[in-house]
């Protein structure tokens, strides 16, 4: 083998990875612009699909045109963050007429949710349906979303995020199962008795850092084990008092036994 071979090798190695290169530029490029272009041609079917769903399942509370009934608000202007939020959390569509609309398993699926959410959007301008990067809470600082949290949302939602009663047999939800797309749209949508929580009040960032601090609640592990439903003081002496004083009885009670 002379020393030329070894170098055209080395030379066809190097065309080979530069075709490669050109060849994935170019798969990517043609890949991207399709997927750029497909939610402009997608949107208008998404919407159609969206008002045909909203006839068969919403309808006959929110009205024909989501103008409102006697039996649900008119949903006009709600925008699609409410939607996704509603839809997505199982608390729409409503069972039946109930104080407040449960969290429940959803009866649509992410692409259903999205065709309805974009309908409603299509009637009037509201909120949007936050971005990935409107949720990212890389940058957000965990102390001041403690904070924040404190001061705005325990109130309702119990300093744990376990949620809490409020007046005429409404309640806060627990926070434990709240994506934080849904905290994010929980908070811009306002749903129900929450207060509407919009960026002049809380900007993005104190949001995020919100969010943050709940998905630490979320994943906190309780420091002495058992958490007890993170109710507070109140549980965990009732605990403490019915275990000691039911082992102090049990432990007379063996004694006494070993006496007679
Ligand atoms: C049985 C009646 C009923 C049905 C069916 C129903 N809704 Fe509702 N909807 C309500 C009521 C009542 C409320 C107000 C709930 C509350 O305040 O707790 C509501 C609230 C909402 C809201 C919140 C509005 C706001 O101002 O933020 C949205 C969004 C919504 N519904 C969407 C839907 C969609 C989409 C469907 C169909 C998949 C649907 N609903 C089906 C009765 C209904
Ligand atoms: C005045 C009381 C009140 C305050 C303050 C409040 N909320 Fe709420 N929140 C509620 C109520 C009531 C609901 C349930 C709405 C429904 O069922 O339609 C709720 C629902 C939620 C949900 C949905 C939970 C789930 O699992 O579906 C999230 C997330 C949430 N709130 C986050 C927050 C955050 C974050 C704050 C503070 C920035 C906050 N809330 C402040 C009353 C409150």
């Amino acid at each position: 083998m002379t020393s030329t071979s070894v170098r055209r090798h080395k030379a066809t190695g190097l065309l080979v990875l530069l075709a490669a290169l050109v060849v994935t530029g170019i798969g990517y490029t043609a890949v991207t612009t399709t997927a750029e272009a497909a939610p402009t041609a997608a949107s208008q079917t998404q919407v159609d699909a969206g008002r045909q769903l909203f006839l068969q399942g919403c309808a006959t509370c929110h009205g024909l045109a989501a103008q409102g009934t006697g039996s649900g608000p008119g949903l006009i202007g709600v925008g699609a963050a409410a939607v996704d939020f509603q839809v997505s959390t199982g608390r729409m569509p409503l069972a039946a007429p109930a104080v407040q609309a449960p969290r429940k398993p959803p009866s649509y699926t992410a692409e259903q949710v999205s065709a309805l959410a974009a309908y409603v959007a299509s009637l009037g301008a509201g909120p949007a349906i936050p971005s990935a990067s409107d949720v990212s809470t890389t940058d957000a600082n965990l102390a001041e979303g403690g904070e924040l949290f404190r001061t705005n949302c325990q109130q309702c939602h119990n300093y744990s995020g376990a949620g809490g009663a409020l007046s005429d047999g409404r309640y806060a939800p627990s926070l434990m199962r709240a994506t934080p797309t849904e905290i994010y749209e929980a908070m811009i949508t306002g749903p129900q008795n929450m207060p509407n929580f919009t960026d002049a009040t809380l900007p993005k960032a104190q949001k995020q850092a919100i969010i943050k601090y709940i998905a630490h609640l979320q994943q906190a592990a309780a420091p002495g084990g058992l958490a007890l439903g993170s109710y507070g003081p109140v549980t965990e002496g009732v605990v403490i008092w019915v275990a000691g004083i039911g082992a102090l009885l049990l432990a007379s009670v063996w004694i006494g036994a070993k006496v007679r």
